[in-house]
């Protein structure tokens, strides 16, 4: 099978030959760069902000921050005293020690960065939570991961049980006129008086970083625990994938809240030393350009999801901004239609070039290069440094166009160090020959570029965010009138898929659009916006295996009129 390629673009990428680096590169030279090869002990945030902050980057614009209400930037010298005055200030307010849990609850804001890479340099934790997440899924992230402190604003506040969380010491307020009691600390006072200089806490490669919550198709969501040896990669992807360079405006819009947010959005970027775009406040396309033709963006991290809503606005809106600025897109989180390429080629005179990661490859793994012929619909070819396969469930390998397990070769710098608190489900990702097994299904061609196919497990993929059906399903379970809750992904044309329950009445309720309203905002308030079906259909009968497990296989194959395959273990 042939398929027409994009030629190769011409201009002077840090990634200059993709198959020589494939064959020569090693990790090791790159390793060389960062403080341990000196003193044997790193820290992140330093890497990525102090380092520039006594260099010659120091009155470099590091960060751009805008939303509705305000416009502001930060040179690398000002990041770093803003990032010690917040690690002050959780040193001695909120007692905050290397290893601890130190959760972000916030929307995207100066303060929102600040805090994470002040976190960072007493060697903390970072847990990111979405702003959009209700008080049920705060409770589950805080809960498991026994969070000491969490750094919210007063609205977001009411999202977190307190009484429920002992382990839960501190509550630091991002807001006007903040009383201090109980566990409360006034971020803004606090910070007038922190000091802008900080005693770093150098730690070990191996040391945590970041945690972020992650759905599968069972159980509740799980800790991914990154640790500050990803910069490694992060910083060579930042270079071969980014193609960063000194004199980049870059703009990934991903929130912290997801991995793309942390990895692309901060330290991939800020290693690098380029001013990164903040765009806070609601998705908008008119915002949306007028932050590329006003801060005169060169390279676009953006999804799929987000190109597609772009594409709807219309051609006639992009021409009314000046988009000559850009001169690198790239895409991530779901399937990258080749109708988005072909928009992007015709609005912008730019390829979109697709990126395929996820949450526990913490860097990006499989990717089209700017020095590559791009292939629409291909996620491309695996990093140098990286070998990526296609293995049936016994991890061996399968040939060219061979559909199977897409994996990974374990020992990846930016591989997750360990589910939190359950290292099990940790090695359950591995397969015989060290593989790390992805949960897509994929295979690739003969020129080795992976092609996409779906996820083998339920987990569903919503304008390219990831939903686990089993947690829609238990918190719709909770209420009163469902007996029996069946939730899949449906596929739709700007959000990938969106979310669809299956749902059986208890005895006494009677169906109507008031009482699925009702169901609607009950998912969305006890968990995220994102995770509430906009459909559902009630059953009298779910279909179940023998043991009781909700056959979502069979509700997919009802909705999308496909065979339903073996029911031998259905229940009658
Ligand atoms: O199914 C794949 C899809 O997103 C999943 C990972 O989701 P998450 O951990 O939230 O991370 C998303 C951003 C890093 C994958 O298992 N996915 C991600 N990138 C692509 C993709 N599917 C198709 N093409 C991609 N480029």
């Amino acid at each position: 099978m042939k398929v027409e390629a994009l030629p190769v673009i011409k201009g002077d990428f840090n990634l200059k030959n993709y198959d020589e680096m494939y064959r020569e590169f090693n990790w090791g030279e790159i390793e060389k760069q960062f403080s341990w090869s000196e003193t044997g002990k790193v820290n992140m945030a330093y890497e990525a902000i102090d380092r520039h902050a006594q260099g010659e980057r120091k009155n470099k614009v590091a960060l751009y921050y805008r939303d509705p209400s305000r416009e502001e930037k930060y040179t690398f010298k000002e990041m770093k005293e803003m990032s010690n005055r917040v690690g002050n200030l959780l040193k001695q307010a909120a007692d905050v020690e290397k290893g601890d849990r130190v959760f972000v609850f916030m929307p995207r804001s100066p303060e929102c960065y600040f805090t994470i890479l002040g976190a960072i340099k007493l060697g903390a934790i970072v847990g990111p939570l979405f702003e959009a997440f209700m008080e049920g899924a705060v409770k589950d992230r805080l809960e498991d991961s026994a969070a000491k402190v969490i750094v919210t604003t007063p609205e977001l506040l009411e999202r977190v049980p307190l009484e429920d969380l002992p382990a839960l010491k501190h509550v630091v307020l991002v807001g006007e006129n903040i009383k201090e009691e109980g566990p409360i600390i006034d971020f803004y006072t606090r910070m007038k008086s922190a000091s802008k200089d900080l005693e770093i806490e150098w730690v070990d490669r191996n040391d945590g970083l970041i945690l972020h919550y992650t759905s599968g198709s069972t159980g509740k969501p799980k800790g991914v625990l990154h640790v500050h040896n990803a910069m490694v990669q992060h910083y060579q992807t930042a270079k071969w994938v980014l193609d960063l360079k000194d004199d980049d405006v870059y703009w990934c819009t991903a929130d912290p809240g997801w991995v793309t947010g942390t990895s692309y959005g901060i330290f991939g970027p800020w290693l690098s030393g380029v001013s990164n775009v903040i765009l806070g406040g609601r998705f908008k396309p008119e915002t949306w350009y007028q932050t590329i033709e006003e801060y005169g963006v060169t390279v676009w991290y953006s999804a799929p999801t987000a190109f597609r809503m772009l594409m709807g606005a219309g051609d006639e809106l992009v021409k009314q901004f000046d988009m000559s600025s850009l001169r690198h897109i790239l895409s991530v989180g779901e399937p990258l239609n080749p109708e988005v390429i072909r928009w992007g080629m015709k609005v912008f005179n730019l390829r979109v070039h697709d990126t395929w990661w996820m949450t526990e490859t913490g860097g990006q793994t499989i990717c089209n290069y700017p020095c590559m012929e791009i292939k629409p619909g291909s996620m491309g070819k695996p990093i140098p440094g990286i070998k990526a396969a296609i293995v049936d469930d016994q991890g061996q390998e399968l040939p060219p166009y061979r559909m199977g397990n897409l994996a990974i070769k374990r020992g990846w710098p930016s591989m997750m160090y360990t589910i939190w608190n359950n290292q099990a489900k940790y090695e359950s990702y591995f397969m015989p020959g060290d593989w790390y097994v992805s949960g897509d299904s994929a295979y690739m061609d003969e020129e080795g570029y992976f092609w996409f196919q779906g996820r083998i497990d339920d987990v569903i993929m919503t304008s390219g965010e990831r939903v686990g059906p089993f947690e829609v399903e238990s918190k719709l379970v909770e209420h009163p009138a469902v007996a029996e809750a069946g939730v899949i992904g449906k596929p739709d044309p700007v959000r990938g898929e969106i979310i669809k329950a299956f749902v059986a009445l208890r005895d006494g309720y009677e169906v109507s659009e008031e009482l699925k309203d009702d169901i609607r905002n009950f998912v969305k308030k006890g968990l995220a916006a994102h995770a509430a079906p906009r459909e559902i259909e009630f059953r009298d009968k779910l279909p179940k295996t023998r043991s009781g497990k909700i056959m979502r296989r069979v509700l997919k194959a009802w909705e999308l009129d496909l065979p339903t395959g073996d029911l031998s273990t259905m229940e009658d």
